[in-house]
């Protein structure tokens, strides 16, 4: 099976009449009004909203095949099975259908659509601790799913109960570890078996022991994940039922396929198996040769990553989804380096980089990106990274001591990120003094945020009221932008933090002091007027045909929810402010506060950046305004 086949056969099983669900596009992998997460790493990131209550345009039923990137996988990518980029097979029931329902057709779509052998499939269940009980519900429903296939599912042997740290499904992992408003629940995972001969096993340090499905040894493959979202975490720490149960189905695409070739290697599925010929036809190197394999694997993950973030227009930097890009494409170039022990150029990285874009030649995912540009965006980065990769390698043989300072001269010097200094020095079994390389690098600039904040560990949407308020400031900007200086205004970027908002968007001069002044009365005249915001859920081109904004570049389904600021049937004047999006808003602008410009400048060519807070010494309590449920 192919991976196009295995993408639309989901869609398609989830999408035809008597399931019902509507199909969304991928969201892009670098989350909008995101503050605490870099990257979107599973499906249900750009559903959180929905997940908590909020009306989906498109219905209680959902399906699609998510982009996502995990940096925290980073150190596993090496092995048959991880990878930080990967794409996620996603079905939801928004309040609609729950357990009887998704199970089933989970076992169907395994064993009927795509051929899985019900008797290599495995699967796992909460196990209940002190808050939430035990599972019995979905370990009756799979019981009598593996009767009408013949088998005697035993408790113990065929279906496992494991505590919250293996079964329980948040963002941020178990319970204890969820901060409040997060939503979460107990989850049932089905692994696919490779069997118990398969050499992994053998060589792995589980081999003495009984190995069950959550073993880590490589035997048994996570390949589907039904999360029973219907808790969300209090601010007291208990669990509260969310007004919904909600299903988050989420199975990996790479290791789903890897499960129907009945090859535990996902790096032999056409999603890989072109990049990986491709490094072996630049290197010489070989993938039968099992020292080549992990370096192999690395550079094949980390450039397909590289070249979808590039899509999604992260370029190099040190800071943020930036860094992380920098990171990869370095790591893979060191790795690259090693593997073929020669000096190297960002022409060799740059074939393997087109062998990604060919790879998904038949999906949506480059369709409309100019593939030039993404070449030389990686390309300019590697130039520079390359000319001198090889008098940075050889500093390295040299050193003989672990020492952050001199970690940190590597990486202002070379550009070596610490990871990859100490992947090096560890190979001479020393270890890196991280404190001391962060204080050299505080010393010399501002720490990346990412580094310091644990912001790489997947992050958190920020649900509260401060930035539900900045984020129907920013309709109200973007429209006052619109009337002060053109409809040639369009959002090229948006990020809003608790404490202030960011837009970009497309302007070709800095704006005077007059232009600012006149946008923050504008917008503070609309605050005062205390308009009301409704919503409406209408198809796209009726939204565009109404006059409704939309941001340029993204991919929208087919019916979307229009926020309005004003509104003529409530009889609060005109509509200042349309656009299509997602929500959350406040219900009327009274309660914003006070609208205040606090920097303007250049973010690229022809797009200026504005960040701005909303002053908030709201006397009247009543005049607060509410988040929309
Ligand atoms: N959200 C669940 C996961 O990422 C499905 O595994």
């Amino acid at each position: 099976m192919t991976h196009t086949d295995l993408r639309k056969k989901f869609i398609e099983f989830f999408t035809t009449s008597s399931r019902n669900h509507k199909e969304i596009p991928s969201a892009p992998l670098v989350p909008e009004n995101d503050p605490t997460s870099l990257f979107t790493s599973s499906g249900m990131q750009p559903l959180i909203n929905y997940l908590l209550g909020e009306t989906h345009p498109l219905g209680t039923r959902l399906v699609n095949s998510q982009k996502c990137f995990r940096s925290q996988d980073i150190e596993e990518v090496g092995d048959n099975r991880h990878t930080t980029f990967f794409e996620m097979l996603g079905n939801w029931s928004l309040g609609d259908y729950f357990k009887k329902e998704q199970l089933p057709w989970n076992f169907e779509f395994l064993t009927q659509e795509i051929g899985l052998d019900p008797q290599r499939l495995y699967v796992t269940v909460f196990e209940g601790d002190k808050s939430v009980s035990k599972d019995t519900e979905s370990i009756a429903i799979w019981k009598e799913i593996f009767i009408d296939v013949g088998i005697d599912a035993k408790v113990g042997e065929r279906i496992f109960a494991y505590p919250a740290k293996k079964n329980w499904w948040s963002r941020s992992g178990e319970p204890e570890n969820m901060p409040p408003n997060e939503p979460g629940g107990p989850d049932s995972e089905v692994f696919f078996d490779f069997g118990q001969d398969l050499k992994l096993h053998e060589k792995s340090p589980f081999k003495n022991q009984k190995c069950h499905p959550n073993c880590d040894c490589g035997r048994f493959l996570e390949i589907a994940n039904s999360v029973f979202m219907q808790y969300q975490k209090q601010k007291d720490g208990t669990l509260k039922e969310l007004p919904n149960k909600n299903v988050d189905f989420g199975g990996g695409l790479e290791r789903m396929l890897a499960a129907t070739l009945d090859n535990s290697d996902i790096f032999q599925t056409d999603l890989y198996s072109q990049i990986i010929e491709t490094i072996y036809k630049v290197s010489g190197k070989s993938y039968k040769e099992e020292e080549n394999k992990p370096p192999m694997r690395i550079i094949a993950d980390h450039l397909k990553a590289a070249t979808f973030m590039v899509a999604d227009k992260v370029e190099p930097s040190n800071k943020q989804q930036g860094y992380i890009l920098r990171r990869l494409l370095r790591r893979a170039a060191v790795k690259y380096r090693l593997l073929t022990n020669v000096s190297i150029t960002e022409q060799d990285l740059l074939e393997i980089v087109e062998s990604v874009l060919k790879t998904y030649e038949n999906t949506f995912y480059f369709k409309n990106i100019n593939h030039d540009v993404i070449k030389n965006v990686i390309g300019s980065e590697l130039f520079r990274f390359t000319l001198s990769l090889d008098k940075g390698m050889r500093e390295i043989q040299k050193i003989s001591r672990a020492d952050g300072k001199i970690a940190f001269d590597l990486y202002q010097t070379y550009g070596f990120p610490l990871e990859i200094t100490a992947e090096l020095f560890a190979r001479k079994g020393q270890k890196i003094d991280i404190k001391q390389f962060e204080q050299e690098f505080k010393k010399h600039r501002e720490l990346s945020r990412t580094a310091t904040k644990g912001i790489f560990k997947g992050g958190l949407q920020d649900q509260s009221e401060e930035t539900t308020r900045l984020h129907t400031a920013t309709h109200l900007l973007q429209q006052a932008l619109r009337t002060v200086l053109g409809d040639h205004i369009r959002q090229k970027g948006s990020h809003i933090t608790a404490e202030r908002l960011r837009f970009d968007f497309s302007h070709p001069h800095k704006l005077t002091a007059n232009e600012i002044k006149k946008i923050e009365d504008l917008i503070n005249k609309q605050i005062e007027m205390n308009l009301p915001v409704s919503m409406k859920i209408i198809n796209l081109a009726e939204a565009i045909r109404e006059g409704a904004l939309t941001v340029p570049g993204v991919n929208y389904p087919e019916k979307v929810k229009v926020y309005s600021v004003g509104n003529p049937s409530t009889g609060s004047g005109q509509v200042f402010s349309k656009e299509v999006c997602g929500g959350p808003h406040v219900d009327f602008t009274a309660g914003l506060g006070k609208f205040k410009i606090i920097k303007e400048e250049a973010q690229a060519a022809g797009i200026r950046r504005i960040y701005a807070i909303l002053q908030t010494n709201v006397p009247d309590k009543q005049n607060l305004a509410q988040k929309r449920d």
